[in-house]
């Protein structure tokens, strides 16, 4: 049964599932959400959108409604869409205006884990282990038991048996950092909200650079968990992770993993410390010249601090390069904090 994933305007994904040669609308409708729409006819044009992976089949539409370039481009009208593969949808309307919105997950703290002095990683337990479905890369937001607040949190791994993993900076002093270093006891009931972003993984038909600043690489390692769980061949993919000091450096050994796994995974650390030990030192940005672009041809991802996401931002403007698609995600505090 194919499954729809629908990105609305404000970040937030819902996911419906298609039965067999069921239109997009009808099931979204199934799911209690309202697409846009008018006509229900390929008349009206109201519920177009845009189709960023998978395979689907049309039925009749006027050319008013979708034009053929709307069409080449991936642009669907969700009233005559019949889905026949896992497809990603972007509907341009807010999901609150389609009566949805990001659902909550009770879950259970099964595991902390001291990466090192400055990284600490988490395993959650969803209560219904089947209810939450996610693209690779993006975050939820998660509960600071004890308080009102939240934060954001990308997934760094797949969804595995009901339990997903994530990984966190120890920032001193910080509301969830606290939680995490002092007070987290498995067992501990925690809430996600999502999941919610625009930092997803997407089809890959070109090589792709992966782009990882500290905890910047928990989206990353989602990403590969997930390729790995696919088992498809994939053009290279080389990540260029970096940290600010040895000690920063965590998940190297899944890292390994995943290149034994993925054929064409390449991966590199540099560590600005200059007392480093490691062999590349200096920034991401020290490290990256035109030749690692394929002369433009590569979809990259970056995500990290938001110094860092600027910094290399500049820096494809200094070296000239113009990616073939260019996603990022900044990992800026919260707004209470
Ligand atoms: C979409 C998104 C995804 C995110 N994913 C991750 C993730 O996977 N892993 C991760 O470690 N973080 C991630 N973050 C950052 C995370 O949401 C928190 O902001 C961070 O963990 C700090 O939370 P805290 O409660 O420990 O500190 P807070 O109580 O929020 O802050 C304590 C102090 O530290 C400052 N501070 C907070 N965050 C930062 C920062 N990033 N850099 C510098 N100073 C800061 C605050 O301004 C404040 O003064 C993400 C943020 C966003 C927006
Ligand atoms: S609702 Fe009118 S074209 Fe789909």
């Amino acid at each position: 049964m194919p499954r729809i994933a629908l990105n609305f305007e404000d970040g937030v994904t819902r996911f419906v599932e298609c039965v067999t040669n069921e239109r997009l609308v009808d099931a979204a409708y199934r799911a209690r959400l309202n697409i846009p729409m008018d006509c229900r006819d390929g008349v009206c044009g109201t519920c177009k959108c845009h189709c960023e992976s998978g395979s689907y089949d049309m039925d009749s539409y006027i050319d008013e409604a979708l034009t053929e370039d709307e069409a080449a481009q991936g642009f669907v009208l969700a009233c005559q869409m019949r889905p026949r593969s896992d497809c990603v949808v972007n509907i341009p309307a807010t999901s609150a205006l389609c009566k949805s919105g990001a659902l909550t997950f009770a879950t259970q703290l099964t595991d902390v884990r001291r990466l090192s002095d400055s990284t600490i990683g988490f395993t959650l337990a969803l209560e219904e282990p089947d209810s939450l479905s996610f693209l690779p890369g993006q975050y939820v937001k998660v509960s600071v038991p004890g308080t009102e607040q939240s934060r954001a949190y990308s997934f760094s791994s797949r969804l595995n048996d009901g339990r997903i993993d994530f990984l966190v900076r120890n920032i001193p002093g910080g509301l969830m950092s606290t939680y995490l270093s002092e007070q987290a006891t498995p067992g501990d009931q925690l809430t996600i909200h999502g999941p919610s972003g625009a930092f997803y993984l997407r089809d890959l038909n070109r090589p792709a650079m992966f782009l990882a600043g500290g905890t910047g690489l928990a989206p990353f390692l989602a990403m590969l968990d997930h390729l790995r769980e696919k088992g498809d061949s994939t053009p290279p993919i080389r990540l260029l992770y970096g940290v600010t000091r040895d000690a920063d450096m965590v998940e190297v050994g899944r890292l390994e993993e995943f290149a034994g796994a993925l054929p064409n995974f390449t991966f590199d650390v540099c560590v600005a410390d200059t007392a480093s030990t490691a062999d590349r030192k200096g920034f991401v940005t020290d490290h990256l010249g035109p030749e690692d672009f394929h002369g433009g041809d590569t979809d990259v991802y970056l995500c990290g601090p938001p110094p860092m996401v600027e910094a290399v931002r500049k820096h494809f403007d200094i070296i000239g390069i113009k990616p073939a698609s260019f996603h990022y995600e900044k990992f800026n505090a919260s707004e209470a904090a």
